[in-house]
């Protein structure tokens, strides 16, 4: 017998709403995994007691999907299949009476043909595991859901020459040798845990190891695994596990529980990484790195990584959620203590930058979409589709806010309470945000509004100085658009952190927190000496948009003066955005485009004024905003003009600032040996951004240099930004040096994803032909995410003129993607649409044709849960 997949059309919503405990309690799952090739058979032993012996005895149902059933067994005697029956979410039986039972079940899965990457699958040699969110039910029966926690033994077996090492969760309590060449090892975890982290891995793996010293004095045992060609890589991700067991040990008491910490790496995989109790399975995209080969932002990303998924250990794994609506308890939470580890080992201010261009740039632009949901949703169709910015991010920014509410000592007070009264507990947001009302004494009953609805806030700020009374006056009001389902919100709880700077670029009040709970309130601010420039939200102290009408001079002054790096950036964010504004509305008249003047001469003073000291701000201040940013201010938006305006502004900037471009990029070359220093880091930043920006004022000069950059490289970050300055170009040069990088790290897989990327972002009149060849190109393969969201997401998501090409060839194209990824990976497939579902802010002719290809999708036959409902709801909204 075979589950099958699930019918088509209409899929089961999941409520929030509808939460019922399991009716059973589970004593232990006893796990034995065969692996042969071409088939692996799985026996579970689990032990049930019916939760409340005295009411009705409530059928057993469990998870299942896509086992051949071998056999069934209660109490180890057969079950004849009249006893039970498959239903379309797996097994069900009449409940076998109070006393505690075992149920067996013997299956058999293909984790070669595998391709969704969830449950049991083959990557190159490697067999792995994908269980978070519903993995698990792809292994064995199970009642596969987060609040169902109990110990886990898995003894894997097989051929022990090809796959030497095999892996769990927990401690490795037996090995040893079996007939015919195989082997086996059984492994236990002693903590309690949900089904979604269980994790096994076979394969011929080398490892590299470290030891750490917790806080209680015990010794603990670290490994990264790796194919053998590939672990010369992983000494930087060992570095990065240390510093975060150091590190949250300091920061919040939190202290490693097991003997052993293993993290293998993964060549296909469908998100970054996944904190599996004991065993941390990662992209190797998210872990492998060598100066040569991976850029400055990938080993920062990588640290921040492998420092999340070992916080889950506590956030996640010893306290976890109770339902999948929950998720941001545990990622919410996480990326906040992300942000702040990112932030206490590099450059706090760009760490807190980059942070929230991605909210600003991913985030906001979701709850602008038929997709919008609260950080904790209500409803979902398929869970997969909410590891979403919302959750994530913005669940961060959430977490964030508490922190500022409460300061960070009774911040902390309130996590130690929470991590003691709900360990070994699958928990709800409402009881994290309990333990913070608890340990401060305050009620946070408004505060919870963020968790519930939907969309991002609008601060509408206006400022008065009064120079007789030597007050000034703030006025802030909120407002929060409608969501698909939610109308009429209720105001929120914001702090918007404010400053009010002085002539002499003083802060005359420091930085005041403001707790604006009200539809509208004013603040008075007294014994102010002269008309101040206001700096609010500082630090982006609550993922809003902030409204406030402040005059260009002002904007210039906080770009130089406001002590706060995030606004100072903020303010030259602001500054370009009014340029794009001026650019685009001269665009649509047909009349030319300003040359800017006083933009390029505030920028001039900017660079004069921190070339020397605040190199890193600088690059991050020398960039224009994102087209999502320009983007969600021009709605309906017109990616082609936007691009125009761009290359004008790039071009005028270039041109006015030559000079100073080409002494920051001179004064900044790299010496000596690789450096992770946030100086180092900085210096090669800033020298990319003055390469792209001399390259736009002067096609062959900024060649000359690129190429002599990306032939000098001694790193990744210089030779890839020397091939990015140049990317867009339509010139032979461009082209050899693209097929000269090709050649050679054609067998650097990681790198080949970059030069896939690289092009699939690249805004050139030949963009769809060249999307199409990358699609052709015999390195290309429909089956590993990392090159399918190398070319099909970086050109729908970093390339927003190229994707939305006039003649909506890049919706068609993208649409042929999904539907053949539907198929192959739903979950990946899904992913895909995200810039799909803002089609209603573009101007008509885009959106019309968007819209077309998203019918054509929904229409193409056996969708997924995860495509259907993205496509669904895009739709209908
Ligand atoms: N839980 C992982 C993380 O955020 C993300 C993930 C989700 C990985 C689902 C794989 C599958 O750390
Ligand atoms: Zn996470």
């Amino acid at each position: 017998m075979r589950t099958e997949n699930a019918p088509a059309a209409p899929h089961k919503t999941t409520f929030l709403k509808d939460y019922t405990p399991f009716p059973y309690l589970v004593d232990g799952i006893a796990l034995t995994v065969q692996i042969f090739e071409g088939r692996t058979l799985v026996t579970s032993k689990t032990t049930y007691t019916l939760r409340n012996p005295k009411g009705d005895a409530e059928d057993l149902a469990l998870h299942g999907h896509g086992m051949k059933v071998h056999g069934v067994l209660l109490n180890d005697e057969l079950l004849s299949p009249e006893n039970y029956r498959m239903s379309r979410e797996g097994f069900v039986m009449p409940c076998p009476g109070a006393e505690p039972f075992t149920l067996t079940f013997e299956t058999e899965i293909v984790p070669e043909n595998n391709t969704t990457l969830e449950g049991l699958y083959k990557s190159g040699d490697l067999y792995c595991t994908q269980c978070e969110s519903e993995g698990f039910r792809r292994i064995t029966f199970y009642p596969d859901r987060p609040d169902v926690m109990t110990h886990f033994t898995c003894r894997i077996e097989a051929d022990k020459a090809s796959l030497p090492v095999l892996l769990a969760n927990g401690n490795m309590i037996a090995t040893g040798d079996l007939d015919g060449g195989r082997h086996f090892a059984t492994w236990e975890d002693p903590f309690k845990k949900p089904a979604y982290l269980f994790a096994m891995v076979a394969g011929n793996l080398a490892h590299i190891e470290d030891h750490f010293k917790t806080m209680s004095g015990r010794d603990v045992t670290l490994r990264i695994y790796t194919r053998a060609a590939d672990s010369d890589q992983a000494g930087f991700g060992m570095e990065a596990l240390i510093q975060s067991m150091k590190w949250d040990e300091e920061a919040y008491g939190r202290e490693y529980d097991l003997d052993l910490f293993n993290i293998v790496a993964v060549g296909d995989f469908n998100f970054g990484a996944m904190e599996n109790k004991g065993l941390n399975i990662f992209n190797t995209s998210r872990i492998l790195t060598r100066p040569d080969l991976s850029t400055d932002k990938e080993f920062l990303d990588i640290r921040r990584i492998v420092g999340h998924e070992y916080f889950h250990n506590w956030s996640g794994n010893r306290v976890t959620c109770r339902d999948w609506f929950q998720l941001s308890l545990k990622e919410g939470f996480t990326v906040f203590r992300e942000n702040q580890f990112g932030q206490a080992v590099f450059d706090a201010e760009v760490e807190r930058i980059d942070e929230v261009n991605l909210v600003r740039t991913m985030q906001f632009p979701e709850d602008n979409s038929p997709m919008a949901h609260p950080v904790r949703p209500d409803n979902y169709i398929e869970i997969s589709n909410f590891y979403t910015m919302t959750v994530y991010e913005k669940g961060g920014e959430v977490i964030r806010m508490l922190h500022t509410l409460l300061g960070p000592e009774t911040f902390r007070k309130a996590s130690d309470l929470y991590f003691s009264r709900h360990d070994g507990d699958a928990a709800t947001c409402e009881n994290f945000v309990k333990c913070m009302e608890d340990a401060s004494g305050r009620d946070l009953s408004q505060f919870m509004l963020w968790y519930h609805q939907a969309g991002t806030p609008t601060v509408h700020a206006r400022g008065e100085y009064d120079a007789g009374n030597k007050t000034y006056t703030l006025t802030l009001k909120q407002s929060l658009p409608d969501t698909p389902g939610q109308t009429d919100k209720d105001p929120q709880h914001i702090p918007v952190a404010v400053g009010l700077i002085g002539a002499n670029g003083d802060d005359l009040v420091g930085t005041k927190i403001l707790e604006l709970t009200q539809e509208e309130q004013i603040f008075v601010f007294d014994n102010i000496g002269s008309q101040p420039v206001p700096s609010l939200l500082r630090g982006f102290s609550a993922p809003v948009i902030l409204d406030m009408d402040m005059p260009e001079e002002d904007l210039r002054f906080r770009m130089i003066h406001d002590s706060d790096g995030v606004n100072r950036w903020d303010a030259g964010q602001a500054l370009m955005l009014k340029a794009f504004d001026r650019g685009l509305t001269d665009y649509a008249k047909k009349q030319p485009l300003s040359r800017e003047p006083e933009l390029t001469a505030a920028l001039g003073a900017m660079i004069d004024a921190m070339k020397d000291k605040k190199r890193a701000l600088l690059a991050r201040m020398l960039a224009l905003p994102e087209d999502a940013i320009v983007a969600a201010t021009h709605q309906p938006t017109d990616p082609a003009a936007i691009h125009e305006v761009r290359c004008h502004l790039e071009t005028v900037i270039g041109t006015a600032l030559k000079d100073r471009l080409t002494a920051l990029y001179q004064d900044n070359a790299s010496t000596g040996n690789f450096s992770l220093s946030p100086e180092a880091v900085a210096r090669r930043a800033l020298r990319n951004i003055a390469l792209e920006l001399l390259v736009s004022a002067d096609q062959v000069y900024g060649l000359t240099l690129a190429k002599a950059q990306y032939e000098g490289a001694q790193t990744m970050t210089e030779r890839l930004g020397a091939l990015r300055a140049i990317s867009s170009l339509a010139r032979q040069e461009r082209d050899g040096l693209m097929s000269d990088f090709y050649n050679k790290f054609k067998d650097h897989e990681l790198v080949v994803d970059k030069w896939f990327q690289l092009q699939a972002g690249a805004v050139r009149d030949s963009v769809i032909q060249d999307i199409h060849a990358l699609l052709e190109h015999p390195a290309f393969n429909w089956k590993n995410p990392n090159r399918v969201r190398s070319v099909l997401g970086s050109y729908a998501l970093r390339n927003m003129t190229g994707f939305h090409h006039p003649s909506g060839e890049g919706y068609a194209l993208m649409a042929d993607a999904v539907i053949r990824l539907n198929g192959i990976n739903p979950s990946v497939a899904a992913r895909l649409l995200t810039p799909m579902r803002g089609w209603r802010n573009f101007a008509p002719p885009l959106a019309d044709k968007m819209k077309d290809q998203l019918e054509r999708i929904l229409q193409s036959g056996d969708l997924s849960p995860d495509v259907y409902e993205v496509v669904s709801k895009t739709l209908n909204a």
